[in-house]
């Protein structure tokens, strides 16, 4: 058989085969415009501006495309060849200045005005949020001045302005929950401030949005925007010491192996504060700010090989302890709620 004939046999792509594959790759795009981290299924009043504001561009864009793509068409197909120049001077004057300084001039004023929305008064509670290397440490502010520590978890009120005040103590992060708001740096020496306003109940999910180090990619966190009465309930829960029915062999060795050097567990002696605040960390969503489901076995993995799930993460690791006593630590940590 010659090389010719099986070229010749070979299917051909058809228009049927390029339309399907056309549409399962829109179906794919638009895929993505939804889930709890899509900046076009906003769940928060800053976030549908957002989503406002990159329509508004996104038509602004198909429109002078369509123009200069249509001037092409126009040049290079249905009149070939030179055009006068007085028709090239007009062209270059309207095309090249008067046409683009109305439209983004209309696209920035429009821009700015939605602005000062953006920097309103919180309604009373404030959290600060704190990006560490490589995780988030959370402390909320009620507005009776009561101040509560957690870690790798947001959870806010749905209808409540709340004003978020982030730092850094060393290199420069980026607090991003594109259902919920825009993003904000967070830079060593000096407290950036965002108002969040989420207006539906879920769960959703933030990043950080500016390289900080091996494990970027790995820094996220869930967001819970709660009924505002559960929220309520909650926070007085978060505020008190941490409970736990499991065996008291977990919490033991927990404190004979150094944890709580590092680790806060309200409740027991453990009040390190270089790592996340553990307290109620069996009723997080994820573990190791936001990668890991809160699992048994993710618990124990994340204990004896930190550096495996998250690279450059500070937490040694503890794989020489027996098997047994990194599970009895693991479903303790899992039992405080
Ligand atoms: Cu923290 Cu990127």
């Amino acid at each position: 058989m010659t090389s010719q004939t099986t070229r010749a046999r070979r299917p051909r792509p058809n228009g049927v085969v390029l339309r399907a594959a056309a549409i399962a790759g829109a179906g794919l795009l638009a895929g993505g415009c939804d889930g709890p981290q899509s900046m076009l299924n906003p769940a928060g009043t800053e976030a549908e501006r957002v989503a406002e504001l990159f329509k508004v561009m996104l038509v602004g864009a198909v429109l002078i495309w369509a123009a200069v793509i249509g001037l092409a068409v126009y040049a290079a197909v249905v009149r070939p060849g030179a055009h006068p120049e007085r028709h090239a001077s007009a062209l270059i004057v309207c095309g090249g200045a008067l046409v683009p300084t109305v439209i983004l001039g209309a696209l920035l004023t429009y821009g700015l005005q939605l602005m000062p929305s953006l920097r309103a008064e919180s309604d009373g509670l404030r959290v600060t949020v704190t990006g560490e290397q490589f995780w988030w440490r959370v402390r909320y502010t009620t507005p009776d001045g009561a101040e509560v520590t957690a870690a790798n978890e947001l959870r806010l009120p749905a209808g409540a302005r709340v004003e978020l005040l982030l730092d850094s103590p060393e290199v420069i992060h980026s607090l991003w929950v594109p259902a919920i708001a825009g993003k904000m740096d967070m830079v060593p020496g000096r407290t950036t401030r965002l108002v969040l306003e989420p207006t539906r109940p879920g769960l959703y999910r933030g990043v950080c949005a500016e390289f900080c180090g091996p494990s970027h990619a790995l820094m996220a966190f869930a967001m819970e925007v709660m009924e505002p009465a559960r929220f309520d309930e909650w926070l007085r829960r978060e505020a008190g010491p941490a409970t736990a029915d499991a065996p008291e062999a977990g919490r033991r060795l927990f404190l004979a192996h150094g944890c709580g050097a590092c680790h806060t567990v309200r409740g027991t002696e453990a009040n390190g504060v270089v790592g996340p605040d553990l307290t109620r960390i069996g009723s997080r969503h994820t573990i190791a700010a936001g990668i890991l489901e809160n699992t048994q076995e993710n618990r124990e993995r994340f204990i004896a090989e930190p550096d495996a799930v998250k690279p450059g993460v500070r937490m040694p690791g503890f794989a020489m302890l027996p098997a047994p006593d990194v599970a009895a630590i693991a479903s303790w940590l899992g039992d405080l709620r």
